[in-house]
């Protein structure tokens, strides 16, 4: 009797123990068959109550068959297991891979870049100058003459102990950070002759106070058309077509008298407000226009110092801010978020 029922534990558990799919359900089987409150459990204990003969042959019975449900339930573990490990090594080749994080161009290298466009699209060739400027070509050459008050429009870094040899004279002159990229004019001048138009995108410096509207690092883009019969109408049309295209829509320009040494007449240069289009709104305090900035037509000083004969050509200039163009375009309300290294600020565009 008692050995059937051994058996009969054995056939139970070995079924079970087939069927079963994880580690938790093999689990509850070990508890069931060999746990405490098993079959098992009861079958030995009762071995007390038998005689000597049964003793000697249940008793064993009943210690093999536990081994075996012992080792199967082991055996199933250990298949459930490295199952479970494949399942967990399987690649799935088919998965979107992860992205890198990739870098991109900075805000102002991407305005200079449109800019560099669109001027070349309209046949202008783009010129280049140091940043490390000598005084003849940053003032001098501008018909901003030594010890004249003009220069203090400038607020200029000038380099320490260092001055430059000026070619063919015994004389030094100071070194300075450009404050603009005017002397480039000057520098093409010297090199080319008329017609050309050129622009000249470049950092500039100045030794001033820094808010959300002045920073002492900062881009200007030059320009500069020179040939014979070159008047104010040709700067308007140029400006405006360029306007147009950087902000995608019709733009007019506004010409305000100004000063500069460079320039005869000079211009402060307004575009009506990209955002109002001119009726006034909180962007151009309500004035319907964006200051730009300075221009005019080429003082004849400067091409004489440049090297070109006295009212023989004409041309018109500029210099615009390409942080101010791009803070317009993009709705930035401060300057020194350009340079501040800020990723937030910096992959937003
Ligand atoms: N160089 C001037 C500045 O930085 C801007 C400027 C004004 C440039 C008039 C020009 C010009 O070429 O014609 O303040």
């Amino acid at each position: 009797m008692l050995e059937q029922k051994i058996l009969n534990i054995k056939t139970q558990a070995l079924e079970n123990i087939k069927k079963a799919q994880n580690e938790k359900e093999l689990f509850d089987l070990r508890v069931k068959y060999l746990g405490r409150k098993s079959g098992f459990n009861k079958i030995l204990k009762s071995l007390k109550d038998l005689s000597l003969e049964e003793k000697k042959k249940i008793g064993p019975l009943a210690n093999t068959v536990k081994k075996e449900i012992d080792e199967e339930i082991k055996k199933a573990e250990k298949i459930i297991k490295s199952k479970v490990d494949l399942e967990k090594e399987k690649i799935d080749v088919t998965a979107p891979g992860e992205k890198i994080k990739r870098g991109h161009l900075h805000l102002l290298t991407i305005v200079q870049n449109e800019i560099e466009d669109i001027f070349t699209s309209m046949g202008f060739e783009i010129a280049d100058g140091p940043e490390v400027e000598t005084e003849f070509y940053a003032f001098d050459a501008l018909n901003i003459p030594k010890n004249h008050p003009a220069r203090d429009a400038w607020d200029t870094f000038f380099i320490k102990n260092q001055k430059s040899k000026i070619k063919n004279q015994n004389l030094e002159e100071k070194i300075v950070l450009r404050p603009h990229t005017s002397p480039v004019q000057v520098r093409y001048m010297q090199k080319h002759k008329p017609p050309f138009r050129i622009i000249a995108p470049g950092k500039c410096f100045r030794h001033e106070a820094t808010d959300a509207s002045h920073e002492h690092t900062f881009y200007q883009f030059e320009a500069l058309v020179v040939g014979k019969n070159i008047n104010v109408g040709h700067f308007k049309y140029i400006a405006e077509e360029f306007f147009s295209k950087f902000f995608k829509k019709k733009i007019t320009v506004r010409l305000r008298p100004s000063f500069f040494p460079f320039t005869e007449p000079s211009f402060e240069f307004d575009i009506n407000c990209t955002v109002c289009g001119g009726k006034g709104c909180s962007a151009c305090q309500g004035t319907g226009w964006s200051e730009i900035g300075g221009a005019g037509m080429v003082n004849q000083e400067v091409f004489v110092a440049s090297g070109y004969p006295r009212e023989k050509y004409q041309g018109f200039a500029w210099g615009f801010g390409i942080e101010r163009l791009a803070m317009i375009k993009y709705k930035i309300n401060d300057i020194r978020l350009f340079h501040s290294g800020d990723l937030r600020f910096v992959s937003q565009f």
